[in-house]
This record gives structure tokens, C-alpha cells and sequence, in this order.
């Protein structure tokens, strides 16, 4: 009878483990503890995070991760991923925090804790020099690619339009430089550095439209539960935002800068 007790409480223990119940998110001691933040990037989308030619990292959320870790007192370990797989990891605790200018989402709200965002971005159309698409209203029947797990992925399928997405945000520029698609969907900031690096380079010029669909705050992704240790670098977040650091950031990365609204 006993035995029967302690293999249906080790079951329950372990399908409750499995499923995530057991996992309550980390707190700040945590951290701490393990002297590290391992943070999630996918580092192909500038100037947020990007991956250069000497292996290092760089970008605007790269230098707030770096401050971020330095008045927690702790290293900061960067696990570079594709996107489709920075919230999915930070779920399962693979990693401690999700930086790739993550846009909060309703949806990705049920399985993540944001902090405040620190900035407001849209999204852009890029099409080919010369290309008869003007506007969003033009895309209606068009291919566009778009990097898979984004926001843009969802933005253009919500709006039925045929939607070729890539692992690499690279791959969703090459689809629309070698003619497979019409456009390509894309975070407004990250459209410009891409563009401008691309047209610096190449006769055929790719162009942005003047049409800015969506606003989208970008924070940092937590596993659920993790309310405490957010709580802390929500304090630095605005404190950055606040004395003007995070402005002077994207002026660094020559960016425009806007900021969150009501955090
Ligand atoms: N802001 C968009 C989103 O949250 C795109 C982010 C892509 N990030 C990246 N590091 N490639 O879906």
C-alpha cells in the first residue's frame, strides 16, 4: 500500500515537473547565487543586437544588458539563438532573460513576464527600387518574408497575406533582394540600419515606405513567476529610461529614439 502511495506521489512529481507547474520563475538571490544572467539573443538585428565580423555582440540592448548585469553584480552570459527560440527558452528556463527586441504582445504575454518597455517601435515595408507596391493597401495578394516567431510574421498572416518567413532576418532580406518575394516586413529601426548597410553596397536599391504599421513596445522577457527579480530591473529600466541613458543610447547607434508610454 505504501509503495503504491510513494510511486503515485513520485509520478505526480514528476508529470508536474515536466508539464513546468513546479518551476516558479527566479528570483534576484538566484541570480545572484549563480553569479549570471544568461540572456537569449538572436543577434541579427541591429542596432539592438549584432553579431560582427570579430564574434563580439554589440547593440543598444546590449549595452543596457551590460548595465543592467553590472548593478545586479553579475556577469552577463549571452546564448545566442534564433528567434523563434528566445521566448520558448526563457519559458522552460533554459535561460534566465529573453533580449532581442521582443515586442510585448498580448499573447506572448500569457507566456512571459515583460518588464516596462524602454522604447516604442513599428513596423516597416522594404520593397525593390521602382517596385509597384506604395503603401500597405498594396500588399493584399503579395508574398512578403518576414523572420519567423515576429511580430511582423503575425502582423502579415493576420492581414492574409502570403508570408514566407526565415530563420535569420538575413534570409528574409536575401528573399526580397533576389525577386522570391514582393516585400519584406520588418521592425522600423532594424529596416534602416539593414537597408542603408544593404544600399551601401549595392547598385539595386532597396526602399522603405513611409507608412509606420503598428506600435510596439519592446521590453525584456522573464519566465513567468519571476515577478520579484523583475520588479528589480524594472527599477533600473526606468531609472535608465529616466536620467536619459537609454535616450543617449540610440543617439549613439543613431537611432531615433521613442520613448514608453505609462510605464
Ligand atoms: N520586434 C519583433 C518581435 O518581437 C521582432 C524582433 C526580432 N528580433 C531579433 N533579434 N531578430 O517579434
Amino acid at each position: 500500500m505504501k509503495k503504491a502511495l510513494v510511486l503515485a506521489l513520485t509520478l505526480i512529481l514528476a508529470i508536474s515537473l515536466l508539464s513546468g507547474c513546479g518551476q516558479k520563475g527566479k528570483t534576484l538571490a538566484d541570480i545572484q547565487k549563480a553569479g549570471k544572467l544568461v540572456v537569449a539573443t538572436s543577434p541579427d538585428f541591429p542596432p539592438f543586437e549584432e553579431l560582427q565580423s570579430d564574434g563580439e555582440v554589440v547593440g543598444i540592448e546590449v549595452e543596457i544588458m551590460k548595465i543592467i548585469c553590472e548593478r545586479l553584480g553579475v556577469e552577463m552570459e549571452l546564448a545566442q539563438v534564433d528567434f523563434e527560440s528566445v521566448l520558448p527558452g526563457v519559458k522552460s528556463g533554459k535561460y534566465d532573460i529573453g533580449m532581442s527586441g521582443i515586442s510585448v504582445t498580448e499573447k506572448r504575454k500569457k507566456n512571459a513576464l515583460f518588464t516596462d518597455p524602454y522604447c516604442l517601435a513599428a513596423q516597416s515595408i522594404v520593397v525593390t527600387e521602382g517596385s509597384e507596391i506604395t503603401s500597405k493597401a498594396d500588399l493584399e495578394g503579395k508574398t512578403v518574408s518576414v523572420q519567423t516567431g515576429t511580430t511582423a510574421e503575425q502582423f502579415c498572416m493576420d492581414n492574409g497575406y502570403t508570408v514566407n518567413a526565415f530563420a535569420a532576418n538575413s534570409d528574409a532580406e536575401l528573399a526580397l533582394t533576389t525577386g522570391k518575394v514582393d516585400a519584406w516586413v520588418i521592425d522600423d529601426l532594424t529596416a534602416a540600419e539593414m537597408v542603408a548597410a544593404y544600399n551601401a553596397e549595392h547598385e539595386d536599391q532597396l526602399v522603405i515606405l513611409d507608412e509606420a504599421m503598428t506600435t510596439e513596445p519592446y521590453a525584456f522577457a522573464f519566465m513567468k513567476g519571476s515577478d520579484e527579480l523583475v520588479g528589480e530591473i524594472n527599477k533600473i529600466v526606468n531609472e535608465l529610461i529616466a536620467d536619459g541613458t537609454v535616450a543617449a543610447l540610440f543617439e549613439e547607434y543613431g537611432a531615433p529614439y521613442t520613448a514608453p508610454t505609462n510605464n
